[in-house]
């Protein structure tokens, strides 16, 4: 027997034949005239597919009659035309059979909508939800899409480490991986402890970013990128803050700042608009049922169409200035810019996605490229409306000399990063590169307000369920 999924099997093409079909029930609804109506999903697509179920099946009152949200089952029988508002298709079943249960008693996921909050709790059903299928077949053709544009432009997929020593992001907000007996340890109060014990034999850590070993490679091979989880144990608990995302992060030998830039608005574009072309249904969704003014998918093609502005950090804070707007965090040259300050940018005064440049190098990771003006670094932040910032970026600092000063400045050791110097010992080249939180684009892309609802399991200050 033929499988198909619910997905397949709610097309036309699929008319006249037999198959079966298998998935979860959603509801049951029965007949005066002695048959029943169920709605099955499977996670292969936004709609269900409807089964109707004859009274003369032999288990129709001992099995289909009990059938309740949740229950796993397969149909088998024959795909007809449906006359119902909304589908083209329906399945007439010659016989149903049940795996699972699901007591409708303790069942969380009943017909009344739950809070996303609530969901949270059942993070292992949650994906038997429209929102959250729709929001896990998103984020997969997202995924997808990653893929495809550094793959059709030749880029390598290269996979850094996650244990590492070294604090990319130099803000020390990283998780110590060790195996070390802590406990034992905290009983003989040692005061300093000794590495030599640990597996690493010195400090050791989940990494906050790949980027740095991705340079290593774009020295070696051109156009890398890699993608992969990495973590930060910053307390922040906001809508936007995940301890463990996945990031993509490109790296470009002979790439500077302007082309760095470039690739990254391709990039964003590209991902949207094959969300829009190919998550339909999905999209359809969002935009009506999550997005706040039912605009996301219009929204979605206009940045599509539109070119990003291009603003250095200095002109930003002028126009934050000018403004005369009131802020929590009052603006002046050299603070890092708040969330409020990069919403009223994008959302009320450009209404468009917005790079800026040219940041203080004070307030900015000792790799970034140091400007004439030996103030600012050649860094670039994307931000959109609604999320803020999307991609950090950089060109890279090429030149020993002055990599060396600002690693001083920053009260980092050389020595340590002496293969991250060596790249610059021998046959150094401008490059550049940028990192794409993956979550924080699957919010964009699909209006979900909170990060920790665009990621199976999330995990966040005090929460490592699952
Ligand atoms: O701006 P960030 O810190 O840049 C880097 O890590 C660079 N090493 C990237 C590079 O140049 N290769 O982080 C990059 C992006 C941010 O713009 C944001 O989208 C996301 O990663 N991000 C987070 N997403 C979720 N939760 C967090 N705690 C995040 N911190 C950063
Ligand atoms: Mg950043």
């Amino acid at each position: 027997m033929k499988k198909l999924s619910v997905n397949e099997a709610r097309q036309a093409d699929a008319i006249g034949s037999s198959v079966k079909i298998q998935g979860w029930v959603r509801t049951r609804r029965d007949s005066k005239a002695g048959f029943s109506f169920i709605e099955l999903n499977d996670g292969s697509s936004q709609g269900n597919i409807q089964i109707v179920a004859p009274g003369e099946l032999a288990n129709y009152e001992s099995d289909v009659k009990r059938l309740t949200a949740g229950c796993s089952i397969s149909a088998v029988g024959e795909i007809k035309e449906s006359g119902g508002r909304g589908q083209t298709t329906e399945m007439l079943a010659d016989s149903i059979e049940v795996h699972g249960w699901a007591d409708p008693e303790t069942y969380p996921l009943q017909k009344k909508r739950h809070s996303m909050e609530k969901l949270r709790e059942w993070a292992h059903l949650r994906p038997r939800t429209n929102t959250f299928g729709a929001v896990a077949r998103t984020r997969n053709c997202i995924c997808n899409s990653i893929h495809q544009f550094f793959q059709e432009q030749a880029f390598l997929y290269i996979n850094t480490p996650i244990i590492t020593a070294s604090d990319c992001e130099g803000a020390g907000e990283m998780f110590q991986v060790t195996t070390m007996n802590l406990d034992g340890i905290a009983k003989q109060q040692i005061e300093k402890l000794n590495y030599r014990f640990d597996f690493f034999d010195k400090p050791s850590y989940l990494t906050v970013s790949g980027q740095l070993e991705a340079e290593t490679y774009a020295c070696s091979l051109g156009k890398v990128y890699t993608f992969g989880p990495t973590f930060r144990a910053e307390n922040s608990n906001t809508s936007r803050h995940l301890a463990e995302f996945w990031m993509v992060e490109p790296e470009m030998a002979f790439f500077e700042l302007t082309d760095d830039m470039d690739l990254a608005e391709a990039f964003l574009k590209r991902i949207f608009a094959d969300a829009l072309s190919q998550c339909g249904e999905d999209m359809q969704f969002f935009n009506d049922r999550i997005d706040e003014s039912h605009t996301l998918i219009e929204r979605l093609e206009g940045i599509v169409e539109t070119d990003f502005v291009r603003l250095p950090y200095t002109e930003a804070v002028d126009v934050l200035v000018k403004s005369k707007k009131k802020f929590d965090f009052p603006v002046q040259w050299g603070i890092d810019l708040q969330s409020e300050h990069e919403r009223f940018l994008t959302e009320e005064h450009f209404k468009k996605p917005v790079i800026l440049y040219d940041y203080p190098k004070t307030i900015k990771p000792f790799y970034m490229y140091c400007n004439d003006d030996d103030k600012t670094v050649r860094a670039m932040d994307v931000l959109v409306p609604g999320v803020g910032e999307i991609i950090g970026g950089s060109q890279r600092e090429h030149r020993l000399d002055v990599l060396a000063s600002r690693m001083k400045d920053q009260d980092l050791d050389i020595e340590e990063y002496w293969w991250y110097a060596d790249l610059r010992r021998y046959g150094t080249v401008p490059h550049a590169g940028f990192g794409l939180g993956l979550e924080r684009a699957v919010q964009f892309v699909t209006s979900m307000a909170n990060i920790r609802d665009v990621i199976p399991f999330p995990r966040t200050p005090g929460n490592a369920e699952f």
